[in-house]
């Protein structure tokens, strides 16, 4: 059975299993080993929208592990003259051993998935970001040691980014909290299941208006764009209401001294972060972007081996 991974929900059984893999191959790289596992494997990656990190990581990710990864645009294939993505993922599926999919549309993404019949992974879609949040754990993991008793704040916008971190949150037991504007906040649905996580774990979950409030002695500080990607209709409304919820030096004050500062990236310095806090000392915004490529690398060999 093929076992796809389009949301943090996928990843709950062996969450830490996967951390631990991805570390141990973080190490092997490291000292030069050649590790191919995945010698001979091809993972087609398709992308809606565009992408520095997700891209790359995956790619370089492949190669590292001794396969091969396509870069696919839907305005390069027949997808952008009508073929629909569900003979996309029947076709896909006879020639590679992975899809990566970075979608505008969730349903689109699950419709792939369900015809596809080799694993799909969400690069990114408008609900979820999961292999971000991998990378995001293995960092705090190598930075604080330890998950339990964390408090976590991600201050902005409840989108993709923040669902899929309230799920990761849960599940190893960080207390999340998110300081955010009214009708801004994640997703009901997978905040209620993050919550019934977070119970079974005995960490916390709240939604706190004031950001100063919010990140009062924190552990993590995360922030995200607040305009995200096919949200260009909203900038202007959205930039206006965020503007209380920029990450600064005045803000980050209320943190414990040795808080880290994390952003999926891309950041918009000087919109939801100041460049003092994205270069300061306590930021580990690239060792983040870093740990894309270690974690993805861990969830392939997961899937594709
Ligand atoms: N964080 C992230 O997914 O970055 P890209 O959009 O560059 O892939
Ligand atoms: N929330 C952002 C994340 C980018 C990696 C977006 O969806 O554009």
């Amino acid at each position: 059975m093929k076992r796809d991974v389009i949301s943090m929900l996928d990843v709950k059984e062996d969450l830490n299993e996967i951390l631990e893999l991805a570390s141990e191959i973080k190490k092997r790289q490291k000292s030069g080993e050649i590790y191919e596992p995945l010698k001979n494997k091809t993972l087609g990656m398709i992308f809606e929208k565009p992408s520095t990190r997700t891209r790359i990581s995956f790619e370089v990710g492949m190669t590292q592990l001794g396969g091969h990864a396509i870069y696919l645009s839907p305005k390069d294939m027949q997808m952008g003259r009508g073929e629909t993505i569900a003979d996309t993922a029947r076709v896909l599926s006879r020639y590679v051993d992975g899809i990566m999919y970075r979608a505008f549309s969730h349903d689109v993404m699950l419709e792939l998935a369900k015809n596809a019949t080799v694993p799909v992974i969400n690069g990114l879609d408008d609900v979820e970001h999961p292999t971000q949040i991998l990378a995001d754990l293995l960092t705090i993991k190598e930075h604080k040691g330890h998950f339990k008793g964390l408090k976590f704040v991600y201050v902005g916008d409840g989108n993709n980014v923040a669902n899929s971190l309230a799920l990761g949150a849960a599940m190893v037991g960080m207390d999340f909290y998110i300081a955010c504007p009214e009708g801004y906040e994640p997703n009901a649905y997978l905040w209620e299941k993050a919550g019934k996580i977070a119970a079974e774990n005995g960490s916390a979950m709240e939604i706190i208006r004031d950001p100063h409030e919010a990140v009062k002695d924190a552990d993590v500080i995360y922030t995200d764009v607040a305009v995200s990607m096919g949200q260009e209709a909203e900038a202007e409304v959205k930039e206006r209401i965020f503007r209380k919820y920029q990450v600064n030096e005045k803000l980050v004050g209320n943190a414990k001294p040795d808080y880290i500062f994390m952003h999926c990236l891309p950041a918009h310095r000087g919109h939801e972060v100041t460049d003092g806090v994205v270069d300061s000392p306590n930021s580990a915004v690239f060792d983040e972007a870093e740990n894309r490529l270690h974690a993805q690398k861990g969830l392939m060999v997961k899937l594709m081996k």
